[in-house]
């Protein structure tokens, strides 16, 4: 169904016979006070409306005319910040000015909080939440008709403008790394669920593995929140095991292993050899050096306003996948057992 313009928040009211007020605010995303049901009688009324907000129109937000979308899954983890600064520095010369939304707070329901954010204040929107469902993108893309790029998420829609990692290789190498140093007992922190480029990347981990022979022990999988504290928690857990190396999802969540490590008195690499990916900036502050995988972020923020912009301006001209290599970065914290 085309979305019809004509269908105003009064409509929604009308239709969940709830006031005008309470429907702005549960659409704002702060209808926290509302029971669930009258939450669900407003989205509900809204789906069968079409009704999305037209927050440009109605000059409320994003008043710039060339200002551009990056939804990000967590403002906290380090590698969406720098992603968000790569595209500032790659936008803003070019004409183009980004307004960051961070879905984190918005798990739950994280398409909705996405179709929010993207819904009529921007001229193009680059998507780098790899929780967000393929109803979403394809509803934005196609529906919505918003110029928009991927990035951070493996395949979600090869229809649409991507700029990837080679995720699944690199999972291989950093795990490869690990194994030709002669360690076999490997612990893995990895979030509760993995997002489709996780999924890849762990399929890298899992190939390295059988190159070798050898295959991931369950018992070694370690779910933990995605983030340092995760890391803590799972260090606590990792050192009842006969691990001798930890292999983390991402940076982020080393730097939590080697908070939980030292507060156990253990020690890098001596005891355990650790891995992340990700090279984010604070990195430079960790001892000993993290070996890990470099994204491009730079490269990654580049790619995609220039994918965007080529969008805008040319809305016809064909998709393109750009996918770019990443570096195995070797520090101190990985070693040979003994
Ligand atoms: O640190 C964030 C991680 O999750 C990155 O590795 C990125 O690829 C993402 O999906």
């Amino acid at each position: 169904m085309k979305r019809n313009h004509k269908t105003t928040i009064r409509d929604v009211a009308n239709k969940a016979d709830i006031s005008v007020t309470t429907v702005s605010l549960i659409l704002n995303g702060k209808g926290d006070r509302f029971s669930e049901e009258t939450k669900e009688k407003v989205h509900k009324a809204q789906t069968e409306l079409d009704y999305y907000p037209d927050y440009y129109a109605r000059g409320l937000v994003g008043q710039r005319t060339n200002s551009i979308g990056i939804v990000i899954p967590d403002i906290m983890n380090p590698f969406f910040a720098s992603l968000g600064l790569s595209v500032e520095q790659a936008a803003i010369p070019k004409g183009y000015f980004p307004q960051i939304f961070s879905v984190n707070g918005f798990k739950e329901n994280i398409d909705y909080f996405i179709e929010q954010f993207a819904s009529g204040t921007q001229k193009g929107l680059i998507l780098a939440a790899p929780g967000a469902s393929k109803e979403i993108v394809d509803k934005l893309s196609t529906h919505n008709n918003i110029p928009m790029v991927l990035t951070d998420q493996a395949d979600l829609n090869i229809d649409d403008d991507r700029v990837l990692i080679n995720e699944e290789v690199s999972g291989e190498q950093i795990a490869e790394h690990i194994l030709s140093l002669g360690h076999k007992h490997v612990a893995f922190v990895i979030p509760e669920s993995l997002t489709m480029n996780l999924v890849k990347r762990f399929t890298g981990y899992e190939k390295a593995f059988k190159n070798h022979n050898l295959r991931i022990e369950k018992e070694l999988i370690f779910r933990a929140t995605f983030g340092p504290e995760g890391g803590v928690e799972a260090a606590h857990k990792i050192v009842q095991t006969n691990a001798t190396a930890v292999i983390a999802i991402n940076d982020d969540v080393a730097m939590g292993v080697y908070k939980g490590l030292n507060l156990l008195d253990k020690r890098i690499p001596e005891d355990y050899s650790v891995v992340g990916f990700d090279d984010i900036n604070l990195n430079k502050y960790l001892t000993p050096s993290l070996t890990t995988m470099a994204q491009p972020i730079d490269e990654i923020g580049e790619q995609v306003v220039e994918l965007l912009i080529n969008r805008i301006k040319n809305p016809s001209s064909a998709k393109k996948t750009i996918i770019l290599n990443t570096k195995l970065k070797i520090g101190d914290s990985t070693r040979k057992v003994i």
